[in-house]
């Protein structure tokens, strides 16, 4: 049933006026109460740029982008759950009981570990409850984090901040062209990551094995092995992760179930 609407209409912007009607309209009935419940409340945190002040000043950049620790050291559920966690006290104080302690900026993570109150950190990106999101989903299938939240690793003390607008329209536009963003699912953290870098992929890596087997692929074709591009990989990698297609990523029962 969904599918036959996601062929009827695209999506431009103005959409938002008229899904409630179409939703009664067509899809009708008890289940799209939340949806159109929904409707009109666009609390502030779904903007682009929205950057609340947090309980303290954690930077990103310096964690991330300089020391180099990967996501999932601390938002170690992002690959097998619909949820990122955020990291408890616990994971700051395995550095933090050494480092720094005497640090004005750390004296609300030392009361909470004393305390064992937590630190209450200020939601940024927060869809509505009526759509489905899940992290695994998109993780596991090469779909990297600077997609979603920009340069989180250019991001410093003054907070992590919304880079994009997390719009119906905007979730499917993806969908709809996600070969131009899949990449090998080893990179998926590497937030500078680009096509080219694909030729520096280690021995023994998933990448290594994506390069190679591009490589054979054009050669066969009497291409330029050296010559890859996103629109290459992007192809390969859809077969290779089993993404689905168009109708079904675009079909209002994958995002609201
Ligand atoms: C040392 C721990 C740590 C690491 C490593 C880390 N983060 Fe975070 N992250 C946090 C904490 C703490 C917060 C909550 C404070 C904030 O939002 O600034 C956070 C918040 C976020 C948020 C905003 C969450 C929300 O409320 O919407 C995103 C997105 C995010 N991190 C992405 C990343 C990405 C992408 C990486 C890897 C490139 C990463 N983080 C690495 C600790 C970490
Ligand atoms: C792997 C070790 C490690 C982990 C884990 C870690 N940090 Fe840090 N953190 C550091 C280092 C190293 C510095 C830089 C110290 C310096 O500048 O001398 C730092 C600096 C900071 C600073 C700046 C302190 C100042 O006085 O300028 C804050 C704030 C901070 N970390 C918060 C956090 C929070 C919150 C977490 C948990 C979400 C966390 N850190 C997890 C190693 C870590
Ligand atoms: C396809 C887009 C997309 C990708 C890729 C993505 N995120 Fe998110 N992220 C979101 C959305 C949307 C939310 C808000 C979810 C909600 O409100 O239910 C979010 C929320 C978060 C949060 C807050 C906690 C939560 O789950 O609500 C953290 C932390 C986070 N993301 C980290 C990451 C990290 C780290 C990566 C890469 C390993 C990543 N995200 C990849 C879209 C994405
Ligand atoms: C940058 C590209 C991109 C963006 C942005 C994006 N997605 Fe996805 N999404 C994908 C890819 C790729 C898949 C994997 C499809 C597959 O496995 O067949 C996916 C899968 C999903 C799935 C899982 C379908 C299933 O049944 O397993 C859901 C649900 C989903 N996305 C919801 C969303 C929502 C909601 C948003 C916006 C908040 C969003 N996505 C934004 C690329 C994206
Ligand atoms: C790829 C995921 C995805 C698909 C597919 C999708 N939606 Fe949505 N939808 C969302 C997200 C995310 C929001 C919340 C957007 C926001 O907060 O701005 C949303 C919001 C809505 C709203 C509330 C109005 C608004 O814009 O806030 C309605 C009504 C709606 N969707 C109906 C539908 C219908 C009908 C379909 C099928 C034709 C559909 N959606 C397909 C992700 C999706």
């Amino acid at each position: 049933m969904a599918d036959k609407y996601t062929k009827k209409f695209v999506f431009p912007r103005t959409i938002n006026l008229l899904l409630p009607l179409l939703v009664l309209a067509v899809v009708g009935g008890a289940t799209y109460v939340p949806v159109v419940a929904g409707i009109g409340m666009s609390p502030e945190n779904t903007d682009v740029g929205y950057q609340p002040e947090q309980p303290v000043p954690y930077s990103h950049a310096l964690h991330v982008g300089q020391l180099g620790l990967d996501c999932r050291y601390c938002h170690t559920t992002v690959d097998q759950a619909a949820f990122a966690a955020i990291p408890p006290a616990q994971t700051c104080m395995n550095c933090h009981t050494n480092v720094r302690k005497e640090s004005e900026k750390l004296k609300p993570l030392h009361t909470a570990w004393d305390t064992g109150k937590p630190l209450e950190w200020v939601t940024v990106h927060d869809l509505p409850d009526f759509s489905y999101f899940n992290h695994s989903a998109h993780v596991n299938k090469g779909v990297s984090c600077v997609e979603c939240h920009g340069r989180i690793d250019h991001m410093g003390e003054e907070g992590v901040f919304q880079a994009k607008n997390l719009s119906m329209g905007w979730c499917i536009d993806c969908h709809r062209k996600n070969e131009t963003v899949l990449r090998p699912r080893d990179q998926v953290t590497n937030l500078g990551w680009k096509v080219e870098d694909l030729a520096n992929a280690q021995p023994g890596s998933e990448s290594f094995d994506v390069l190679k087997a591009l490589q054979a692929e054009k050669s066969a074709k009497q291409e330029d092995p050296k010559q890859i591009t996103q629109a290459d990989l992007g192809k390969y990698l859809q077969g290779k992760y089993k993404i689905r297609d168009h109708q079904y990523l675009t079909a209002c029962s994958t995002c609201h179930r």
